[in-house]
Protein backbone atom coordinates (compact mmCIF):
# COMPACT_ATOMS: atom_id res chain seq x y z
CA UNK A 1 0.00 0.00 0.00
CA UNK A 2 3.01 2.20 0.20
CA UNK A 3 4.61 2.89 -2.86
CA UNK A 4 6.31 5.76 -4.70
CA UNK A 5 5.51 7.54 -8.30
CA UNK A 6 7.88 10.27 -9.58
CA UNK A 7 9.31 10.84 -6.49
CA UNK A 8 6.67 11.03 -3.90
CA UNK A 9 5.05 8.82 -1.86
CA UNK A 10 1.50 7.38 -2.05
CA UNK A 11 -0.62 5.28 0.40
CA UNK A 12 -3.54 3.28 -0.41
CA UNK A 13 -3.41 5.25 -4.10
CA UNK A 14 -3.33 8.78 -2.18
CA UNK A 15 -0.30 10.98 -2.51
CA UNK A 16 0.36 12.03 0.58
CA UNK A 17 2.04 15.50 0.31
CA UNK A 18 -1.37 16.15 -0.98
CA UNK A 19 -2.91 14.84 1.96
CA UNK A 20 -0.61 17.25 3.92
CA UNK A 21 -1.44 20.23 1.65
CA UNK A 22 -5.50 19.22 1.86
CA UNK A 23 -5.65 18.55 5.74
CA UNK A 24 -2.41 20.25 7.39
CA UNK A 25 0.07 18.79 9.93
CA UNK A 26 0.56 16.65 11.28
CA UNK A 27 -1.85 14.28 10.04
CA UNK A 28 -1.92 10.77 10.92
CA UNK A 29 -3.39 8.34 7.83
CA UNK A 30 -5.53 5.03 8.11
CA UNK A 31 -5.21 3.04 5.13
CA UNK A 32 -8.41 1.26 5.13
CA UNK A 33 -7.08 -1.55 2.62
CA UNK A 34 -4.32 -2.07 4.94
CA UNK A 35 -6.99 -3.15 7.90
CA UNK A 36 -8.90 -5.06 5.98
CA UNK A 37 -6.01 -7.19 4.96
CA UNK A 38 -5.68 -7.91 8.63
CA UNK A 39 -8.95 -8.83 9.21
CA UNK A 40 -8.91 -10.90 5.66
CA UNK A 41 -6.32 -12.84 7.03
CA UNK A 42 -8.07 -13.38 10.55
CA UNK A 43 -10.50 -14.58 8.77
CA UNK A 44 -8.75 -17.17 6.60
CA UNK A 45 -5.94 -17.89 9.30
CA UNK A 46 -8.46 -17.69 12.50
CA UNK A 47 -12.10 -17.85 11.89
CA UNK A 48 -12.71 -19.70 9.06
CA UNK A 49 -10.09 -22.46 10.57
CA UNK A 50 -11.14 -22.91 13.76
CA UNK A 51 -14.88 -22.65 13.83
CA UNK A 52 -16.48 -21.03 17.43
CA UNK A 53 -13.50 -18.78 17.33
CA UNK A 54 -14.20 -14.67 17.54
CA UNK A 55 -11.79 -11.42 17.19
CA UNK A 56 -12.48 -8.97 19.72
CA UNK A 57 -10.17 -5.96 18.07
CA UNK A 58 -8.48 -4.28 21.16
CA UNK A 59 -9.94 -0.91 20.82
CA UNK A 60 -6.73 0.55 22.86
CA UNK A 61 -4.95 0.88 19.76
CA UNK A 62 -7.09 3.44 17.98
CA UNK A 63 -10.77 3.96 19.25
CA UNK A 64 -12.96 6.21 16.96
CA UNK A 65 -16.07 6.29 15.48
CA UNK A 66 -14.94 5.32 12.37
CA UNK A 67 -12.65 2.41 13.51
CA UNK A 68 -15.58 1.04 15.69
CA UNK A 69 -17.76 1.04 12.21
CA UNK A 70 -14.88 -0.63 10.06
CA UNK A 71 -14.57 -3.36 13.10
CA UNK A 72 -18.66 -3.42 13.14
CA UNK A 73 -18.57 -3.78 9.07
CA UNK A 74 -16.28 -6.76 9.58
CA UNK A 75 -18.69 -8.48 11.80
CA UNK A 76 -16.00 -8.90 14.38
CA UNK A 77 -16.32 -8.11 18.02
CA UNK A 78 -14.67 -5.10 20.26
CA UNK A 79 -12.60 -5.34 23.21
CA UNK A 80 -12.81 -1.42 25.27
CA UNK A 81 -10.87 -0.86 28.55
CA UNK A 82 -13.04 2.11 29.76
CA UNK A 83 -16.31 3.77 29.98
CA UNK A 84 -15.00 6.30 27.30
CA UNK A 85 -13.90 3.35 24.71
CA UNK A 86 -17.58 1.72 25.78
CA UNK A 87 -18.80 4.87 24.85
CA UNK A 88 -17.40 5.42 21.72
CA UNK A 89 -18.51 1.97 20.27
CA UNK A 90 -21.98 2.73 21.13
CA UNK A 91 -22.04 5.87 19.66
CA UNK A 92 -20.80 4.45 16.58
CA UNK A 93 -23.33 2.01 16.88
CA UNK A 94 -21.57 -1.66 17.44
CA UNK A 95 -23.92 -3.88 18.75
CA UNK A 96 -23.12 -3.90 22.53
CA UNK A 97 -23.46 -8.00 22.76
CA UNK A 98 -20.54 -8.10 20.42
CA UNK A 99 -18.64 -5.62 22.99
CA UNK A 100 -15.88 -7.59 25.46
CA UNK A 101 -15.13 -5.33 28.94
CA UNK A 102 -11.60 -5.52 30.11
CA UNK A 103 -9.74 -3.33 32.56
CA UNK A 104 -8.03 -3.73 36.28
CA UNK A 105 -9.99 -1.02 37.88
CA UNK A 106 -13.14 -0.92 36.29
CA UNK A 107 -15.16 2.07 37.66
CA UNK A 108 -18.56 1.74 39.66
CA UNK A 109 -19.53 3.88 36.49
CA UNK A 110 -18.10 1.96 33.84
CA UNK A 111 -19.31 -1.15 35.10
CA UNK A 112 -23.10 0.54 35.45
CA UNK A 113 -22.92 1.66 31.65
CA UNK A 114 -21.77 -1.88 30.47
CA UNK A 115 -23.98 -3.48 32.29
CA UNK A 116 -27.05 -1.41 31.55
CA UNK A 117 -25.86 -1.03 27.51
CA UNK A 118 -25.96 -5.23 27.66
CA UNK A 119 -22.28 -6.17 26.88
CA UNK A 120 -21.65 -9.58 25.86
CA UNK A 121 -18.77 -10.46 28.29
CA UNK A 122 -16.90 -8.71 31.18
CA UNK A 123 -13.40 -10.00 32.08
CA UNK A 124 -12.80 -10.14 35.61
CA UNK A 125 -9.67 -8.98 36.59
CA UNK A 126 -10.04 -9.45 40.20
CA UNK A 127 -12.28 -10.89 43.13
CA UNK A 128 -13.65 -6.87 44.67
CA UNK A 129 -14.65 -6.63 41.16
CA UNK A 130 -16.63 -9.63 40.89
CA UNK A 131 -18.23 -8.75 43.94
CA UNK A 132 -19.14 -5.28 42.61
CA UNK A 133 -20.87 -6.79 39.39
CA UNK A 134 -22.66 -9.11 40.97
CA UNK A 135 -24.42 -6.29 43.70
CA UNK A 136 -24.85 -4.20 40.92
CA UNK A 137 -26.33 -7.06 37.97
CA UNK A 138 -28.52 -7.91 41.23
CA UNK A 139 -29.65 -3.92 41.93
CA UNK A 140 -30.12 -3.55 38.07
CA UNK A 141 -31.94 -7.02 37.76
CA UNK A 142 -29.63 -8.11 34.67
CA UNK A 143 -27.31 -10.78 34.17
CA UNK A 144 -23.84 -10.57 32.26
CA UNK A 145 -21.29 -13.42 31.04
CA UNK A 146 -17.91 -13.13 32.73
CA UNK A 147 -14.67 -14.55 32.42
CA UNK A 148 -11.33 -14.33 34.90
CA UNK A 149 -8.49 -13.14 33.23
CA UNK A 150 -5.51 -15.18 34.79
CA UNK A 151 -1.76 -13.94 34.99
CA UNK A 152 -0.43 -17.50 33.82
CA UNK A 153 2.81 -16.50 35.02
CA UNK A 154 5.50 -16.40 32.05
CA UNK A 155 7.44 -13.95 31.35
CA UNK A 156 7.11 -12.39 27.08
CA UNK A 157 9.84 -11.01 25.72
CA UNK A 158 9.18 -7.34 25.26
CA UNK A 159 9.31 -4.33 27.29
CA UNK A 160 8.81 -4.17 30.76
CA UNK A 161 5.42 -1.82 30.27
CA UNK A 162 3.88 -3.90 27.98
CA UNK A 163 4.35 -7.12 29.38
CA UNK A 164 1.57 -7.97 31.81
CA UNK A 165 1.40 -11.68 32.19
CA UNK A 166 4.17 -11.75 35.02
CA UNK A 167 2.79 -12.73 38.44
CA UNK A 168 3.60 -9.42 39.58
CA UNK A 169 1.28 -7.44 37.62
CA UNK A 170 -1.44 -5.27 38.50
CA UNK A 171 -3.77 -7.55 36.09
CA UNK A 172 -5.77 -9.94 36.48
CA UNK A 173 -5.99 -12.97 39.36
CA UNK A 174 -2.45 -15.01 40.49
CA UNK A 175 -3.14 -18.57 39.85
CA UNK A 176 -2.41 -18.84 43.71
CA UNK A 177 -4.71 -21.98 44.84
CA UNK A 178 -6.36 -19.27 47.80
CA UNK A 179 -7.39 -16.67 45.46
CA UNK A 180 -8.18 -18.09 42.18
CA UNK A 181 -10.61 -20.98 42.80
CA UNK A 182 -13.09 -19.14 45.70
CA UNK A 183 -13.09 -16.70 42.80
CA UNK A 184 -14.00 -19.35 40.13
CA UNK A 185 -16.46 -20.90 42.57
CA UNK A 186 -17.73 -17.44 43.09
CA UNK A 187 -18.52 -17.00 39.58
CA UNK A 188 -20.08 -20.22 39.60
CA UNK A 189 -22.63 -19.91 42.22
CA UNK A 190 -23.55 -16.06 41.53
CA UNK A 191 -27.08 -15.65 40.57
CA UNK A 192 -26.45 -13.26 37.64
CA UNK A 193 -23.29 -14.03 36.69
CA UNK A 194 -22.34 -16.27 33.63
CA UNK A 195 -19.35 -18.08 34.06
CA UNK A 196 -17.73 -18.71 30.97
CA UNK A 197 -13.86 -19.22 31.46
CA UNK A 198 -10.50 -17.91 31.41
CA UNK A 199 -8.64 -14.79 29.81
CA UNK A 200 -5.03 -13.85 29.82
CA UNK A 201 -3.01 -11.03 27.62
CA UNK A 202 0.83 -11.99 28.37
CA UNK A 203 2.05 -8.77 26.94
CA UNK A 204 2.32 -6.65 23.83
CA UNK A 205 4.53 -6.56 20.13
CA UNK A 206 5.67 -10.44 20.95
CA UNK A 207 7.43 -12.09 18.44
CA UNK A 208 7.94 -15.58 20.22
CA UNK A 209 5.37 -17.81 20.42
CA UNK A 210 6.65 -19.78 23.47
CA UNK A 211 5.44 -17.75 26.22
CA UNK A 212 1.78 -17.73 24.45
CA UNK A 213 1.68 -21.46 24.11
CA UNK A 214 2.78 -21.72 28.39
CA UNK A 215 0.28 -19.13 29.30
CA UNK A 216 -1.82 -21.78 26.87
CA UNK A 217 -0.62 -24.55 28.72
CA UNK A 218 -0.90 -23.02 32.46
CA UNK A 219 -4.70 -22.06 31.58
CA UNK A 220 -5.75 -25.58 30.24
CA UNK A 221 -4.16 -27.10 33.84
CA UNK A 222 -6.89 -24.28 35.02
CA UNK A 223 -9.71 -25.38 33.34
CA UNK A 224 -8.53 -29.16 34.01
CA UNK A 225 -8.76 -28.42 38.05
CA UNK A 226 -11.99 -26.43 37.44
CA UNK A 227 -12.94 -29.42 36.17
CA UNK A 228 -11.49 -31.60 38.91
CA UNK A 229 -13.09 -29.39 41.44
CA UNK A 230 -16.68 -28.28 40.46
CA UNK A 231 -17.45 -30.78 37.83
CA UNK A 232 -17.97 -27.78 35.11
CA UNK A 233 -15.52 -27.44 31.83
CA UNK A 234 -15.48 -23.84 30.42
CA UNK A 235 -16.83 -22.89 27.39
CA UNK A 236 -14.65 -19.76 26.37
CA UNK A 237 -11.23 -18.90 26.72
CA UNK A 238 -9.69 -15.95 25.41
CA UNK A 239 -5.82 -15.61 24.87
CA UNK A 240 -5.65 -11.39 24.42
CA UNK A 241 -3.36 -9.76 21.97
CA UNK A 242 -0.14 -9.10 21.44
CA UNK A 243 1.10 -10.23 18.18
CA UNK A 244 3.88 -8.00 16.98
CA UNK A 245 4.64 -6.06 13.51
CA UNK A 246 7.38 -4.74 12.13
CA UNK A 247 8.41 -1.17 12.59
CA UNK A 248 11.81 -1.33 11.40
CA UNK A 249 13.34 -4.73 10.99
CA UNK A 250 11.40 -7.12 13.30
CA UNK A 251 10.13 -10.05 11.28
CA UNK A 252 6.30 -10.08 11.64
CA UNK A 253 4.66 -13.67 12.11
CA UNK A 254 1.47 -14.55 10.04
CA UNK A 255 -1.46 -14.80 13.07
CA UNK A 256 -1.06 -19.06 12.48
CA UNK A 257 2.38 -18.81 14.25
CA UNK A 258 1.01 -17.80 17.48
CA UNK A 259 -2.29 -18.95 17.07
CA UNK A 260 -2.12 -22.87 15.79
CA UNK A 261 -0.11 -24.28 18.50
CA UNK A 262 -2.14 -22.92 21.25
CA UNK A 263 -5.80 -23.76 19.11
CA UNK A 264 -4.26 -27.32 18.70
CA UNK A 265 -3.10 -27.41 22.43
CA UNK A 266 -6.70 -26.51 23.39
CA UNK A 267 -8.63 -28.73 21.31
CA UNK A 268 -6.27 -31.97 22.21
CA UNK A 269 -7.33 -30.88 25.90
CA UNK A 270 -10.77 -30.78 25.07
CA UNK A 271 -10.51 -34.08 22.94
CA UNK A 272 -8.68 -35.56 26.16
CA UNK A 273 -11.66 -34.51 28.25
CA UNK A 274 -14.20 -35.58 25.51
CA UNK A 275 -15.57 -32.28 25.81
CA UNK A 276 -16.46 -30.07 22.75
CA UNK A 277 -13.43 -27.17 22.32
CA UNK A 278 -14.33 -24.10 23.52
CA UNK A 279 -15.39 -21.14 21.54
CA UNK A 280 -11.76 -19.39 22.06
CA UNK A 281 -11.27 -15.43 21.41
CA UNK A 282 -8.51 -12.83 20.62
CA UNK A 283 -7.98 -9.55 21.13
CA UNK A 284 -5.61 -8.29 18.35
CA UNK A 285 -5.19 -4.59 18.23
CA UNK A 286 -1.17 -3.24 17.38
CA UNK A 287 -1.61 -6.18 14.59
CA UNK A 288 -4.61 -4.79 13.18
CA UNK A 289 -4.13 -0.82 12.78
CA UNK A 290 -0.36 -0.57 13.80
CA UNK A 291 1.40 -0.78 9.76
CA UNK A 292 -2.10 1.20 8.59
CA UNK A 293 -1.34 4.16 9.68
CA UNK A 294 1.66 6.79 9.26
CA UNK A 295 2.25 10.47 10.41
CA UNK A 296 2.81 12.81 8.03
CA UNK A 297 4.47 16.19 9.54
CA UNK A 298 6.27 19.70 8.21
CA UNK A 299 9.73 19.80 8.69
CA UNK A 300 10.44 23.49 10.68
CA UNK A 301 13.48 24.45 12.03
CA UNK A 302 16.72 22.35 11.05
CA UNK A 303 19.76 22.72 13.55
CA UNK A 304 23.18 21.35 12.77
CA UNK A 305 25.41 20.66 16.11
CA UNK A 306 28.75 20.57 14.40
CA UNK A 307 30.84 17.49 15.12
CA UNK A 308 27.93 15.89 17.63
CA UNK A 309 24.19 15.84 15.63
CA UNK A 310 21.86 17.48 13.35
CA UNK A 311 18.17 17.94 14.20
CA UNK A 312 15.51 17.80 12.02
CA UNK A 313 12.65 19.81 13.79
CA UNK A 314 9.02 18.55 12.60
CA UNK A 315 5.49 20.30 13.89
CA UNK A 316 4.24 17.06 16.35
CA UNK A 317 6.33 15.47 18.15
CA UNK A 318 5.80 13.75 21.34
CA UNK A 319 1.72 15.04 22.38
CA UNK A 320 1.33 13.11 19.13
CA UNK A 321 3.39 9.54 19.35
CA UNK A 322 4.72 9.41 23.15
CA UNK A 323 5.79 5.69 22.51
CA UNK A 324 9.68 6.84 21.57
CA UNK A 325 9.78 8.84 24.99
CA UNK A 326 7.88 6.43 26.75
CA UNK A 327 9.48 2.97 25.51
CA UNK A 328 12.20 3.67 23.42
CA UNK A 329 10.00 2.92 20.59
CA UNK A 330 11.89 2.84 17.12
CA UNK A 331 10.61 3.84 14.00
CA UNK A 332 11.07 4.36 10.38
CA UNK A 333 10.35 7.37 7.99
CA UNK A 334 11.08 9.32 4.64
CA UNK A 335 10.58 12.61 3.37
CA UNK A 336 7.54 12.02 1.40
CA UNK A 337 8.50 14.52 -1.43
CA UNK A 338 11.63 13.26 -1.79
CA UNK A 339 11.62 9.92 -2.51
CA UNK A 340 13.91 9.51 -5.48
CA UNK A 341 16.83 11.66 -3.88
CA UNK A 342 20.02 10.07 -4.08
CA UNK A 343 21.83 12.23 -1.59
CA UNK A 344 22.06 10.79 2.23
CA UNK A 345 22.41 11.76 5.43
CA UNK A 346 22.29 11.08 9.02
CA UNK A 347 19.57 13.17 10.80
CA UNK A 348 17.72 12.90 13.96
CA UNK A 349 14.09 13.84 14.00
CA UNK A 350 12.83 15.63 16.55
CA UNK A 351 9.47 17.24 17.55
CA UNK A 352 8.31 20.88 18.73
CA UNK A 353 7.63 19.97 22.36
CA UNK A 354 9.81 20.95 25.79
CA UNK A 355 11.47 18.16 26.60
CA UNK A 356 14.78 16.87 25.40
CA UNK A 357 13.19 13.27 25.04
CA UNK A 358 10.92 14.61 22.62
CA UNK A 359 12.45 12.41 19.50
CA UNK A 360 10.77 10.60 17.03
CA UNK A 361 13.29 8.66 15.06
CA UNK A 362 17.19 9.17 16.28
CA UNK A 363 20.21 8.81 13.54
CA UNK A 364 17.62 8.35 10.61
CA UNK A 365 19.75 8.20 6.92
CA UNK A 366 17.14 10.79 4.90
CA UNK A 367 17.72 13.07 1.86
CA UNK A 368 19.01 16.90 3.10
CA UNK A 369 15.66 17.92 4.70
CA UNK A 370 15.04 21.98 3.82
CA UNK A 371 12.20 23.55 6.25
CA UNK A 372 8.56 22.74 4.01
CA UNK A 373 9.45 18.89 3.54
CA UNK A 374 7.02 16.23 4.53
CA UNK A 375 8.21 13.83 7.12
CA UNK A 376 6.38 10.57 6.65
CA UNK A 377 6.77 8.62 10.03
CA UNK A 378 5.67 4.49 9.27
CA UNK A 379 3.55 2.60 11.02
CA UNK A 380 2.40 4.87 13.67
CA UNK A 381 -1.32 3.68 13.25
CA UNK A 382 -1.42 1.84 17.13
CA UNK A 383 -0.77 3.36 20.45
CA UNK A 384 -0.39 6.90 18.30
CA UNK A 385 -3.16 8.91 18.26
CA UNK A 386 -4.60 6.36 21.09
CA UNK A 387 -2.06 8.33 23.46
CA UNK A 388 -2.05 11.42 22.06
CA UNK A 389 -2.13 14.56 24.65
CA UNK A 390 -2.25 18.37 24.75
CA UNK A 391 0.86 18.30 25.85
CA UNK A 392 2.38 22.60 25.69
CA UNK A 393 -1.28 22.71 24.80
CA UNK A 394 -0.94 21.02 21.63
CA UNK A 395 -4.05 20.38 19.20
CA UNK A 396 -4.38 16.91 18.86
CA UNK A 397 -3.83 16.20 15.09
CA UNK A 398 -6.53 15.28 12.64
CA UNK A 399 -7.17 11.75 11.53
CA UNK A 400 -7.50 10.52 7.38
CA UNK A 401 -8.73 7.55 6.32
CA UNK A 402 -7.73 6.76 2.70
CA UNK A 403 -8.68 3.69 0.33
CA UNK A 404 -7.62 3.32 -3.22
CA UNK A 405 -7.23 6.80 -3.63
CA UNK A 406 -10.11 8.17 -1.70
CA UNK A 407 -9.49 10.07 1.27
CA UNK A 408 -11.84 11.19 3.96
CA UNK A 409 -11.72 12.98 7.39
CA UNK A 410 -11.91 10.34 10.44
CA UNK A 411 -10.88 12.79 13.06
CA UNK A 412 -11.08 16.88 12.76
CA UNK A 413 -7.76 18.53 14.25
CA UNK A 414 -8.00 19.92 17.30
CA UNK A 415 -8.48 23.72 17.22
CA UNK A 416 -6.95 26.00 20.28
CA UNK A 417 -10.64 26.74 21.60
CA UNK A 418 -10.48 22.79 21.45
CA UNK A 419 -8.34 22.57 24.17
CA UNK A 420 -9.50 25.28 26.58
CA UNK A 421 -13.23 24.16 26.07
CA UNK A 422 -13.58 21.95 29.43
CA UNK A 423 -11.63 25.26 31.29
CA UNK A 424 -13.07 27.69 33.20
CA UNK A 425 -11.93 30.69 35.21
CA UNK A 426 -12.40 29.91 38.72
CA UNK A 427 -14.58 32.97 39.90
CA UNK A 428 -12.26 34.32 42.55
CA UNK A 429 -9.86 34.88 39.88
CA UNK A 430 -11.92 37.03 37.83
C1 LIG B 1 -6.22 -7.15 27.73
C2 LIG B 1 -5.57 -6.73 26.45
N1 LIG B 1 -5.98 -7.30 25.31
C3 LIG B 1 -5.45 -6.94 24.13
C4 LIG B 1 -4.47 -5.99 24.04
C5 LIG B 1 -3.94 -5.62 22.69
O1 LIG B 1 -2.58 -5.83 22.55
P1 LIG B 1 -1.89 -5.56 21.14
O2 LIG B 1 -2.28 -4.20 20.70
O3 LIG B 1 -0.45 -5.69 21.40
O4 LIG B 1 -2.41 -6.62 20.19
C6 LIG B 1 -3.99 -5.38 25.21
C7 LIG B 1 -2.92 -4.37 25.15
O5 LIG B 1 -2.44 -3.84 26.08
C8 LIG B 1 -4.58 -5.76 26.46
O6 LIG B 1 -4.19 -5.19 27.60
Amino acid sequence: MVETKQGTLFFDGCDVTELARKYGTPLYVYSESVIESHFEELRRDFLDRWPGSRVAYAAKAFCTLGMCRLVRRAGLCIDVVSGGELHTALAAGFPPERIEFNGNNKLPQELELAISAGVGRIIVDGAGELERIERLCAAMDRRVAVLLRITPGVKADSHDYIVTGKKDSKFGFPLDEDVLYPAVKRAMDAPHVDFLGFHFHIGSQLFDRVPYIQATEAMLDVVGQVRERFGVTVSELNLGGGFGITYTDEERKPFRYYLDPMLERISARFDQWKEPRPAVVIEPGRSIVGDAGMTLYTVGEIKEIKGVRKYVCVDGGMSDNIRPALYQAVYRGVLANKMDAEDREQVTVCGKCCEAGDILVRDISLPPAERGDIFAQFCTGAYGYAMASNYNNNPVPAVVLVSRGRDELMVRRQSYDDIIRCQLIPRSLD
